[in-house]
């Protein structure tokens, strides 16, 4: 397990292939097996491989420019209704979704829908709940575009491991 956590890094550049469905349905399936608080499922994943819609979520952050390129992008969102410990939940399977794919062959990236840009008159959320008719009651993590790397990245190193940072019984 800590080899594909070692390995996993934010992939931004993607090669051309489509992302097979059974892979696909592997990444998703991590995703729905994380944790959620009270077991409550908040988050819903939109699939997006329409390449005018994948132009129009990668202007939603100054962040996010790469994600066109991807061959497709999921979008986690969360029924605000289901708890209230939602972020976390979705950032727990957003992690999956990074592991599951590491493990696959396949590299994503976390991308924060919280900087606006011109396009989306400096609210990416609303930007885009409208343009994938994501309900009133429903909020957007992130993205994460999804694909074959187009190069390898270095794993995390050993070094990373900062014991300085570890604390007992008291900071
Ligand atoms: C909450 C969060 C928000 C992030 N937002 C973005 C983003 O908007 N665009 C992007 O390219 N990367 C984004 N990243 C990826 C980070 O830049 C990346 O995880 C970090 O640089 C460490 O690199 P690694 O993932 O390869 O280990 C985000 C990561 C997290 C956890």
């Amino acid at each position: 397990m800590l080899d594909v956590i070692r390995q996993r890094r934010s992939v931004r550049s993607f090669v051309k292939n489509a992302v097979e469905k059974e892979k696909l349905n592997e990444v998703l399936k991590a995703a729905m097996f994380a944790p959620t608080a009270k077991h409550l499922r908040p988050w819903e994943f939109i699939v997006v491989t329409n390449e005018t819609k994948k132009i129009e979520l990668s202007k939603a952050t100054p962040y996010a420019s790469f994600a066109k390129d991807a061959p497709l992008i999921i979008v986690i969102c969360y029924d605000i209704n289901k708890g209230n410990r939602f972020k976390e939940d979705c950032s727990i399977a957003a992690e999956n979704i990074y592991l599951e794919a590491v493990n696959q062959g396949l590299g994503t990236c976390f991308v924060q829908i919280a900087d606006g840009t011109e396009a989306d008159a400096g609210n990416p959320e609303e930007y885009v709940k409208k343009m994938l008719d994501i309900p009133e009651n429903y909020r957007v993590q992130c993205l994460m575009p999804l694909g074959y790397p187009a190069k390898p990245s270095a794993p995390h190193k050993d070094e990373e491991f900062d014991l300085k940072k570890v604390h007992y019984e008291r900071f």
